[in-house]
């Protein structure tokens, strides 16, 4: 990046020499002023990416001169120099926002140097710049973000289906915005005055889901001392959203089926059929196809939730947008932990892009998450974001035969490792309560389950190893 720099020092020679320095090695413009009223007129009136400036002048003080600079503007980049150099006044330059301190006489590859990061810097501000106002326009569509081709696709489908009455099937790996979209689509449709409601068919056992689904009558059960209306009934004239439809069990994909076709369905315990008007979207990151041919789904009823199907690509297939989905949840956490988080360094969005997030936007979610908490400065590093850790420790654990893998088989067992590592530990310290668990990992508790299930992990004998280790 060519950059623009304003030199201020009392002393004329000094000015002649860092001009002779700046122009005869770098490509910068550069301009000079040796009363610092004038500079403060002259900053006023165009733009400069960086201020050389001396700390003791006449008139105005270095360390005013340097304030009054960064509040006409705060991303110009300032390097104060003197003679006199203390460590208290630099502490006190860089406390009030200047990016480095020199002390005279210096090398010309010192300020060469210098100068040279404060452009890197510069550069990256405004490349910064330019994805902030982008994601301020067209990236973003409901709360959904992305700039790839694919997901602007999504966006455009989106306000398309949404008018309608069609039902929908959102599918794609874990993390990959299903939830968001099926927000999205109830959002733009006429229903938006309505109630979305959803329904996590994961991990409720099938009795409590019926009941909670379609209601049930005073006495259909222990315990149904009273009428209680249902989420259907809840969602009439609204979005009813069932969220990992694939863990739904055979008796109530039946029962769903009525519902979808009838628009019928009858409270537990109840022999009067009611009427629900409803728009249905469902959501799962289970292979339906595969589960049909294991006789685990209905096929007639996946061909009436696949009207309208949205496949969400994982983020592996969109790494375009990991850039402002990142600077995204850096301004969410910033916010949220009342920090002053502004950037993201170079290095660690490198790292950011290099990394695996077999959890898609969620896992990249929370990797931002965890380095905003740990984060001391105005600037995202890679120390903060813990990736190469995980890395290292479970490289130590993989076997010597790994690259004999292909990177798929390899990627597998590297993800189903941490999964297994990661999770059994969480379960051990919450002492096997799931719901803790997923609370203090920052996950939801489905999502728990069914990870759980997916690397065949039992929560109760995690208890009850638990209690016996409490026992010893
Ligand atoms: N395109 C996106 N833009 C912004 N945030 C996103 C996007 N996609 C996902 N997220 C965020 O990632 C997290 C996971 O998204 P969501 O719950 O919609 O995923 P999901 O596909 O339903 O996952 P799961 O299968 O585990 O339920 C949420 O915090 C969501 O806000
Ligand atoms: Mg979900």
């Amino acid at each position: 990046m060519v950059g623009k720099i304003l030199v201020i020092d009392d002393e004329k020679d000094m000015l002649l020499l860092i001009e002779r320095i700046i122009t005869d090695e770098t490509a910068h413009e550069v301009t000079t002023e040796s009363d610092p009223v004038k500079a403060l007129e002259l900053f006023e009136s165009q733009p400069f990416d960086l201020v050389i400036s001396d700390l003791k002048m006449p008139k105005i003080g270095g360390i005013a001169l340097l304030e009054k600079i960064k509040k006409m503007n705060p991303k110009v980049s300032v390097i104060m120099m003197t003679a006199y150099a203390t460590i208290d006044t630099a502490v006190e330059a860089t406390r009030k926002g200047a990016h480095d301190y020199i002390s005279k006489p210096f090398k010309r590859e010192r300020i060469l140097v210098t100068i040279e990061q404060v452009m890197k810097w510069q550069k990256m501000l405004k490349e910064n710049d330019t994805l902030r106002e982008a994601l301020a326009d067209q990236n973003c569509f409901s709360s959904l973000i992305g700039s790839t081709p694919v997901m602007k696709e999504i966006f455009e489908r989106i306000r398309q289906v949404s008018p309608t009455m069609g039902t929908v099937l959102i599918t794609g790996a874990s993390g990959t915005g299903k939830e968001l979209v099926a927000k999205a689509i109830h959002r733009h449709s006429q229903r938006c005055t309505r109630k979305l409601i959803t329904i996590n068919c994961t991990a409720i056992p099938e009795n409590v889901l019926e009941s909670e689904l379609f209601g049930h009558i005073k006495g259909a059960f222990t315990g149904a001392w009273k009428d209680k209306k249902g989420l259907v009934e809840e969602a009439h004239e609204g979005t009813l959203f069932l969220d990992e439809i694939g863990d739904l069990s055979l008796l109530m994909q039946t029962k769903l089926l009525r519902l979808l076709q009838e628009g019928e369905y009858k409270p537990v315990g109840s022999v009067t059929t009611k009427k629900a008007d409803l728009r249905f979207i469902a959501a799962t990151n289970c292979n339906l196809k595969t589960a049909i041919k294991e006789k685990t789904f209905r096929e007639d009823l996946y061909y009436r939730l696949n009207v309208i199907n949205f496949e969400l690509p994982s983020l592996n297939e969109r790494k375009q947008d990991i850039p402002i989905l990142s600077h995204h949840f850096l301004k969410k956490y910033a916010r949220l932990y009342q920090k002053d988080i502004r950037e993201i360094s170079p290095e660690a969005m490198q790292a950011i892009m290099s990394n695996d997030f077999p959890g898609n936007v969620r896992e990249l979610e929370n990797t931002i998450e965890r380095g905003v908490i740990y984060c001391r400065t105005q600037m995202l590093e890679v120390k903060d974001l813990f990736l190469e850790n995980e890395d290292i420790d479970l490289q130590s654990d993989l076997s010597s035969d790994f690259t004999r893998l292909t990177f798929h088989e390899a990627k597998d067992r590297v993800t189903h490792m941490f999964h297994k590592q990661y999770i059994e530990s969480l379960l051990r310290e919450n002492a096997g309560n799931v719901s803790k668990a997923a609370e203090k990992a920052g996950i939801k508790r489905q999502y728990l389950h069914r990870l759980m299930k997916d690397v065949d992990i039992d929560g109760n004998s995690i208890r009850s190893l638990s209690g016996q280790n409490k026992k010893k």
